[in-house]
């Protein structure tokens, strides 16, 4: 079975009473329910993390004990070396999600500092991101097995 990691970066936790306006009422938690259905509808092995800290997210993607990786790296998208350079040392198939739409926001969030080394970008549909996210991964893993 292949393994999907889920890694939800800084103040994710605070979902549903976050800026509802732009992250919408849903919390982590209904969220990690519906990816981790349809995750295992999809025959997959999942782990999903919230980390607030740079250094936990360093350090768990570079055990690289998984097989494909979505990560919605939050602030540090913008800002973390770290993390891009975590994300380069265990080279796996990754993708990008952002529940806003980070190309509508304040010009610092139209950076992302690992766009560039993933394999694809869903920005701007909320929660279900993370679902087509599985969607692809799901077809990535029936073709590599
Ligand atoms: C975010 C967008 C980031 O700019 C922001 O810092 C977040 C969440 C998103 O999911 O839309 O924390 O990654």
């Amino acid at each position: 079975m292949k393994k999907l990691l889920v890694i939800h970066g800084p103040n994710l936790h605070m979902l549903g009473k976050r800026e509802p306006g732009i992250y919408g009422a849903e919390t982590l938690n209904d969220i990690d329910v519906k990816i981790t259905k349809k995750a295992k509808d999809s025959g997959l092995d999942i782990e999903i993390q919230q980390y607030n800290s740079e250094g936990d997210i360093v350090e768990r993607i570079t055990r690289s004990d998984f097989d494909y990786l979505i990560i919605n790296p939050a602030a540090y998208t913008h800002t973390s070396v770290a993390v891009r350079d975590a994300l380069l040392s265990a080279p796996k198939r990754v993708i990008e999600v952002h529940l806003s739409n980070i190309y509508k926001r304040e010009d610092f969030r139209k950076k992302s500092l690992v766009s560039d080394i993933v394999e694809g970008v869903i920005s701007g549909f909320g929660a279900m991101g993370y679902i087509i996210a599985v969607d692809v991964i799901a077809q990535w893993a029936g073709n590599d097995s």
